[in-house]
């Protein structure tokens, strides 16, 4: 209260000081106009802001400025995407109620989009210019329609965006802009890209709801308000506000959203009251494609990587490109050498990525690979991403161990120079001769493997083109319906019942292998090439935390797939059988197992699969301790079009997302939904529903939410001692992805992001809170 008033104080105070303008009533009336010569304009009451032209590149633009502030910092701009006016326009507010500007030959064009019959014009003393009807009711404001600033008094609602200027001195649409979003929350994008990996500052206010507005109050103080006009996030410390009585908050040039204050005295300057952040360099684009920004004295300066030259030498954030004209892909007779920089960071859009690799080895299948222009190794998680051209986003010194590796071309290899190029190359070859030796012992181990398979797939052959994979030369094996009925004994040792059929434990190669062979039931039989095709798509998939198919047989009416035989179970097993639990580490490894397999069958796989019914009994635990998805793609075949949406609910209760039961279309959103209930019973260590325990308790996806809610997370785990911060991430991670609403629920790369706790999380709305359009995304 007391705080209240002492600012009611600072207000009054600061109003006294601004009032005592003198006044120019400003009504403007029909069929009055301005021209840009002799520094025309319609002032607002106080005098401190002024309407009209103002000169502008080599013409005049139409606009809002401060009058009373050297040099002119312009609020407003009509048209600020248009070719300046000449010296013989004239703005003219006509007999129709419409603000037009006539150039030459009587051509109009109008400035404040369609409004007309409007029978008076104002300039108000907060800086809106206002059109009214005859009724005095406002048709337009130009408070409706923002350009890079607002003033106090103005506020940005929902849908609506500030749009940077290019420079300082052109109010052209520049390259950033800050959206206050739907969902609530405010954020800000390079112009053209608003995804969610391209936002390099937000609010953090998606939770907020609906119809949250960004305001800007006349202390300087700027806070999000949401529906029933709560103040749900200060910018600006409301305490410390100034006495300077002006303020504005624009995104400046930079990229940057700052609040700007000033003195009435005419020559001060602005002074900043706060910014979106600190480092100039964080704006995402600020330096062009092929290039990244570093700070130099605190300003932000874009360099080219070794080999790129400026596309435009004059314009440093024009980007860069190679400094020879070849094609992209490096070809067999260029000398290139790979060279090493570190701290970069770039946006992320690898076509191949690979895990637990050494940087050395991620070198080298960068040089192995023709399509491969840059990689990027990230030493904690040792992945390595492979990526083409162009890089965008580029920084330097976002912490980190990540090293960037990029492919030059020193040379085109002649036959005369050839010898001499080749030994250089050879000693490129030596220095690197422990990453060398490395990747030739894989290779020794894959073929190893390979050899073996050989053996029991007799028909198989192995390309023996250098750069042909392991992955894609292993066909399946096709199996006949008696070998695999021997192979099972006559199908005696059942091992387990899924949705899809029965398991049998087999063996195969004459007693030397030992699998998992499934009877299909229930096959919807669109003949044997679809079969086919729907095998040799499962049979591609190679990922370590994916059950590995190994052979198929289509016989008759008989559907049978094998696959690698994992001995120790289901995870099923491990979490409901007292005898056999898994450590609060062991778990927290498992949901990251689980997440990463079905990452891979949503985003980094050829074909996308969903899995259509993910739960314990299908994930199956290998002799190491780790997870591996199990009957992924299956559930294709047991529908004929999986694009449509599902008439019959096909996962397993419980763990079906809502949508199955909407008759909504399905998409990799439902697996995620699985996810996020298994996360729970992984915790928790108990199925999603119990009855032996009191009410509340008996839904796990409501007692966790309960839970959370009441801040008492570690009733969750049976264990006494859990790391709470960890903990507290989960949690979040997995009410997220339980959210009813599919698109809330983020994707299984932010899952994994976000459990690895490389991404902030916000708290989860209640799962079943329908349907806000609000999302990790
Ligand atoms: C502006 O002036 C006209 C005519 O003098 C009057 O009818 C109208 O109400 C005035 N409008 C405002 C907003 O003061
Ligand atoms: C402002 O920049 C745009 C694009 O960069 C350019 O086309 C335009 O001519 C510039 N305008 C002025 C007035 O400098
Ligand atoms: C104004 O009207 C024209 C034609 O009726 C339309 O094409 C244009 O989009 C409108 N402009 C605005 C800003 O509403
Ligand atoms: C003036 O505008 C208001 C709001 O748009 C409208 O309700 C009113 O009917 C208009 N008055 C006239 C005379 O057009
Ligand atoms: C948001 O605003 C719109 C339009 O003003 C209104 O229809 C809607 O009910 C509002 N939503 C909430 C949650 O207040
Ligand atoms: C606005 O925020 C207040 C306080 O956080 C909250 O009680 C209220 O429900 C929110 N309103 C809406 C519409 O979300
Ligand atoms: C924002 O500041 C106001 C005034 O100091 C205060 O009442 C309010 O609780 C603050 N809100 C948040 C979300 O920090
Ligand atoms: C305005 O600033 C100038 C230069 O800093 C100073 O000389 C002058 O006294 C100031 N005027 C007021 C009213 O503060
Ligand atoms: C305003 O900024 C200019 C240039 O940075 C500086 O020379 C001048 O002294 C500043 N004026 C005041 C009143 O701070
Ligand atoms: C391109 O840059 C690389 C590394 O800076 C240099 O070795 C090479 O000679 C340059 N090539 C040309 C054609 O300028």
């Amino acid at each position: 209260m007391a705080l209240l008033f002492s600012l009611f104080l600072l207000i009054t105070t600061c109003i006294i000081f601004t009032t005592q303008a003198q006044t120019t009533v400003s009504n403007i009336s029909l069929v009055s106009s301005l021209s840009p010569t002799g520094d025309s304009h319609w002032l607002s009451e106080s005098g401190q802001f002024a309407f009209g032209f103002y000169p502008y590149g080599n013409g005049f633009a139409i606009g809002i400025w401060f009058q009373n502030i050297q040099p002119r910092t312009v609020v407003w701009t009509a048209n600020r995407d248009e070719t300046p006016f000449s010296s013989h326009a004239t703005l003219l507010f006509n007999t129709e109620g419409r603000l037009v500007v006539q150039e030459n030959q009587g051509r109009e064009i109008s400035i404040i989009g369609n409004a007309s019959f409007a029978s008076s014009a104002s300039m108000l003393d907060t800086g809106n210019f206002v059109l009214f009807n005859s009724s005095s009711e406002i048709i337009w404001q130009s408070f409706d329609y923002p350009t890079d600033t607002i003033l106090p008094g103005q506020r940005l609602s929902p849908g609506h965006r500030l749009v940077s200027d290019v420079s300082e001195a052109n109010h052209t649409s520049g390259k950033f802009q800050i959206v206050m979003q739907p969902d609530g929350n405010l954020v800000q994008y390079p112009v053209g890209a608003v995804k969610h990996n391209t936002a390099y500052w937000s609010a953090g206010t998606f939770t907020a709801g609906d119809n949250v507005t960004m305001n800007l109050d006349n202390n300087g103080h700027l806070y999000l308000l949401n529906a029933t006009g709560f103040i749900i996030k200060n910018f600006t410390e409301t305490v410390s506000v100034s006495c300077d009585p002006i303020h504005r908050a624009s995104i400046d040039a930079d990229g940057i959203f700052r609040v700007y204050s000033h003195s009435s005295n005419q020559s001060g300057n602005w002074s900043i009251r706060w910014s979106s952040t600190e480092n100039k360099c964080d704006p995402y684009g600020l330096c062009g494609v092929n290039s990244y920004c570093t700070l130099m004295d605190r300003n932000p300066i874009c360099k080219c990587l070794p080999g790129f030259d400026f596309i435009d030498p004059d314009w440093t954030d024009s980007g860069c490109r190679r400094n020879y004209s070849e094609d992209a892909c490096i070809r067999k007779d260029q000398n290139f050498e790979v060279q090493d920089m570190n701290s970069l960071s770039w946006e992320e859009d690898p076509y191949a990525t690979f895990e637990s690799i050494s940087k050395d080895d991620c070198r080298e299948e960068c040089r192995r690979d023709c399509n491969c222009e840059v990689a990027i190794y990230k030493n904690l998680k040792q992945v390595c991403h492979k990526l083409k051209l162009p890089l965008r986003f580029g920084r330097r010194g976002t912490g980190g161990r990540v090293t960037t590796f990029v492919k030059i071309v020193t040379g085109f290899q002649t036959i005369n120079e050839g010898r001499v190029k080749k030994s250089k190359l050879r000693m490129d070859f030596f220095i690197t001769g422990i990453a060398s030796l490395t990747v030739a012992f894989l290779v020794l181990a894959l073929s190893g493997v390979i050899i073996y398979r050989h053996r029991i797939q007799q028909y198989k052959r192995i390309s023996d083109q250098r750069d042909a994979r392991f992955v894609e030369d292993v066909t399946l094996k096709s199996f006949t319906y008696e070998e695999l009925k021997s192979a099972t004994n006559n199908f005696r040792d059942s091992i387990g019942r899924g949705a899809y059929g029965t398991v049998f434990r087999g063996i195969i190669s004459n007693g030397r292998r030992i699998v998992a062979i499934k009877r299909l039931e229930r096959v919807v039989d669109d003949g044997e090439r679809d079969f086919r095709n729907e095998m040799k798509a499962i049979g591609k998939t190679h990922h370590r935390n994916l059950v590995q198919l190994l052979g198929y047989c289509y016989d008759g009416t008989n559907r049978l797939l094998v696959y690698e035989y994992m001995k120790n179970g289901s995870l099923a097993d491990f979490l409901f059988k007292s005898n056999l639990k898994i450590n609060w580490e062991g778990r927290l490894a498992i949901i990251l197992n689980i997440a990463r397999g079905i990452f891979y069958l949503h985003e980094e796989c050829h074909i996308q699969i969903i899995h259509c019914d993910i739960k314990p009994e299908n994930i199956l635990m290998d002799d190491k301790g780790h997870a591996k998805i199990a009957d992924f793609g299956l559930a294709k075949l047991l529908l004929p079009n999986q694009s449509k949406t599902f008439t019959e609910i096909r996962g397993t209760r419980g763990y079906v997302a809502p949508e199955w039961h909407r008759n909504m279309p399905i998409t990799a959103k439902a697996d995620v939904y699985s996810f996020g209930v298994i996360l729970f019973e992984i915790i928790c260590c108990r199925r999603r529903t119990e009855t032996n325990v009191p009410d509340n308790e008996a839904m796990l996806v409501d007692w966790v939410y309960d839970c959370f809610k009441a801040n008492e997370v570690s009733k969750l785990v049976p264990e006494d001692e859990v790391d709470k911060k960890k903990l507290g991430r989960v949690v979040k991670v997995g009410l997220w992805c339980t959210q009813d609403e599919p698109s809330s629920r983020p994707s299984m790369k932010k899952v994994i992001l976000m459990l690895e706790g490389t991404v902030n999380i916000a708290d989860p709305p209640c799962p079943t809170s329908i349907v806000s359009s609000q999302s990790l995304e």
